[in-house]
Order: structure tokens, then C-alpha cells, then sequence
């Protein structure tokens, strides 16, 4: 038991970053799209949806520390942190170790989210999507527990659960686009649009 207290604990980590990450990305999709309404509160599912983000790298750093102090498959600092420099399924790992930077990037623009132009905090974070994809698709190529009947139940409720808000959200944006034709034009701007059609 003790020899294989690393896998126990890589593996119990991944999961948890794993979910603790889909919870975060979850919870900031309810809160862009309100399909909660307005209860709970907006600042409270804010501050829950930084928690779990927050959380989720802590687990994720203890998931690959996990990974490197265990024995029976050999990792070295360097296969965890560069993709493809391992020999033990090294694509299925280079989707984790990418998930890890996204993870990184998103959880440091949004501390550091008062010091930067909006326009980056905002393009990083929709990396979110991205690093939910790819932590998924690392659980179900890396994880010995991706044929778990519970574990497949999470990652079939959570995907769902994602699409949807996300098909959601993408409808509000589209609707609050102003189009050509329902942009609403000031009465001088359409005085002189129409006095220059006429001369
Ligand atoms: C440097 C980055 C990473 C490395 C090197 C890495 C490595 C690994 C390895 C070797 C396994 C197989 C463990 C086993 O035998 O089951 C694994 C599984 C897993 N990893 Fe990662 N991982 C990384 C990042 C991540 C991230 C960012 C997440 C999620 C946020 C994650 C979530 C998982 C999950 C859920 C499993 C499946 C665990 C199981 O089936 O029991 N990993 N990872």
C-alpha cells in the first residue's frame, strides 16, 4: 500500500482538480448567463467561482507532484512540465500538461485582472473553455479510473451541463449584438446621411 500511495494520491487529486475546475467553469457560465436568476446572489457566485479556480490549481500542483514522486511509472520534473519529452502516453499527458498552463494563465490574469487591459483578462479567460476541454480529454486518455461507471456519469452530466450554458450564452451575445438595421442612428447623424444622399 504504501509504494502505491503516490498513484492513490495522483490519481484522487486529478480528479478533483478536474472537477473542482468544470465546477469553476460551471459556475462562470451561471453567472454571464444568470440561469440561476437572481438567486443566488451575482457577487456570491463570483466569489465561489475564483474559489474553485483557485482550488483547482492547488490540486492540480499536488496531482503532478503526486505524478513525479511516484515510482512505478518513471516521471522526471521536466516530462510534467515540457508535452512530449515522456515515453508513457505521451499525447494523453500533453493534453494535462497544456491544461495545466491554461489553468496557470486564467487563475494569474484574474489576480492580476486590476493591473491589465480588460481586452487580455478577457481573451485569456475564455481559455477556459479550452483547458476544460483538454483537462476532459486528458481524464478520459490518462486516467486509470476512465472506465469507472461513476466517473463517466460526471464527465457525461458536466459536458452537458457546459453545452448547454454555453449554447446560452452565445445566444445573449448574439442578441445583444447591435445589427445594421437595428442600430438605433441619432436624428442629426440621419439628417446629414440624408442631405449627402440627396446632393
Ligand atoms: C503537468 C500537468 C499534468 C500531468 C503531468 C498529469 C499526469 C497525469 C497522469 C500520469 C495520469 C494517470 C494517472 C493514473 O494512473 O490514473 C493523470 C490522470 C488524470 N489527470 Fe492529470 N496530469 C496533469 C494535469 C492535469 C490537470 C490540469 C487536470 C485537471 C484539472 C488533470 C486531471 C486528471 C484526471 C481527472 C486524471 C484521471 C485520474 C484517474 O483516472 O484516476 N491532470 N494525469
Amino acid at each position: 500500500m504504501s509504494s502505491q500511495i503516490f498513484w492513490y494520491s495522483a490519481r484522487a487529486a486529478g480528479i478533483v482538480a478536474w472537477a473542482l475546475a468544470s465546477a469553476s467553469v460551471v459556475w462562470g457560465l451561471a453567472l454571464s448567463t444568470r440561469a440561476l436568476g437572481k438567486r443566488p446572489r451575482p457577487a456570491w457566485l463570483f466569489d465561489l467561482h475564483r474559489f474553485l479556480g483557485g482550488i483547482a490549481l492547488i490540486f492540480t500542483a499536488i496531482h503532478v507532484l503526486a505524478v513525479v514522486a511516484d515510482s512505478y511509472v518513471h516521471f522526471s520534473l521536466i516530462d510534467v512540465l515540457v508535452p512530449f519529452t515522456g515515453t508513457w502516453h505521451p499525447v494523453a499527458v500533453a493534453w494535462g500538461i497544456v491544461s495545466l498552463y491554461l489553468l496557470a494563465a486564467v487563475e494569474l490574469t484574474s489576480l492580476a485582472r486590476a493591473r491589465i487591459p480588460k481586452r487580455i483578462w478577457r481573451r485569456v479567460h475564455f481559455a477556459s473553455f479550452a483547458l476544460f476541454a483538454l483537462s476532459t480529454l486528458h481524464a478520459l486518455t490518462a486516467g486509470t479510473d476512465r472506465r469507472s461507471g461513476p466517473f463517466v456519469v460526471a464527465v457525461v452530466a458536466v459536458c452537458s451541463t457546459v453545452v448547454v450554458l454555453t449554447a446560452m450564452r452565445v445566444a445573449a451575445s448574439v442578441r445583444r449584438r447591435p445589427t445594421l438595421v437595428s442600430a438605433p442612428v441619432a436624428p442629426a447623424t440621419r439628417r446629414s446621411l440624408a442631405s449627402s444622399a440627396s446632393n
